[in-house]
This record gives structure tokens, C-alpha cells and sequence, in this order.
């Protein structure tokens, strides 16, 4: 693996809870990678699995969706067809090369600002051993 090799995340995060605790983690000054992009997103129901397949075509290293506890989705049931949606997508990585744990789903409810740091070091360290997205090769 290259030494320059500074892995490329996209996060969709839910406008209610993930992207208010990515807001919080920032005010703690919690220390966590800077190379997340952050899409913000009425809620994870609204992810399509084009989305996540867009984002690995457009050279991300890995992909995670974020969104509310169970049971705290302002949509009701977003959050459960997200975390359906996310196994479907993992599949269709399989079947075209990319490793399914490229891709990954956190429930972070808003207050939550160490769980958002966390989950934004645990996906690039997983993209780091990875290595690139094979994509990106
Ligand atoms: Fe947050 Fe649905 S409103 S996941």
C-alpha cells in the first residue's frame, strides 16, 4: 500500500440525528479524521443503494450511512428500510469486487457526538487496511 494512500469516505448522515451529532463531535473539538465527506440527508430512508454505488463509482474508499436509534426515526420506519437497503448494497458489492465492508450502518442519535467520531475512525482505519477501493486501482 502506498504511503500517500489517504482514504476518501462519504458519510450520508441523517439531517436529525447523525448530522447533528457530526455538528456536536465538531463543538467538543472531538479528534476525528478530516477526510469524511459528509452528505446530509432528510433521513436514511430516503438512500437509494444508486446512491451508495455512485459514491464507490465516484471513488470513495468507503461509504457509511448514519441515521437515528431504533425507534427514533422522524419517518417512523427510514432507519429499518436503510438498514435493509445497506444488506441488499453489500450483496451487489460482492458481486462486483468490492469488499461488502467497504460499506457500513450506524445508528447515532443526535447528542451523540463521540459515537459520530468513533464510527469516522472505524470506517477509515477499515478503509486503511483495506486499501483503496478497487475502483480506484
Ligand atoms: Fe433519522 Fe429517519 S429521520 S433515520
Amino acid at each position: 500500500m502506498s504511503d500517500e494512500y489517504t482514504p476518501k469516505i462519504v458519510a450520508f448522515c441523517c439531517k436529525y440525528c447523525a448530522y447533528t451529532a457530526a455538528d456536536l463531535a465538531g463543538s467538543m473539538r472531538l479528534d476525528y479524521p478530516t477526510n469524511i465527506k459528509i452528505v446530509q440527508v432528510l433521513c436514511t430512508g430516503r438512500i437509494d443503494v444508486l446512491h451508495i454505488l455512485k459514491a464507490f463509482e465516484k471513488g470513495a474508499d468507503a461509504v457509511y450511512v448514519a441515521g437515528c436509534e431504533p425507534g427514533d426515526c422522524h419517518f417512523l420506519e427510514g432507519n429499518y428500510r436503510a438498514v435493509k437497503r445497506m444488506a441488499y448494497a453489500k450483496e451487489l458489492l460482492k458481486e462486483v469486487g468490492i469488499e461488502p465492508e467497504r460499506l457500513e450502518f450506524f445508528h447515532i442519535g443526535a447528542s451523540e457526538g463521540p459515537a459520530f467520531a468513533e464510527a469516522a475512525k472505524k470506517m477509515t482505519d477499515r478503509a486503511l487496511e483495506l486499501g483503496p477501493s478497487p475502483l480506484r486501482k
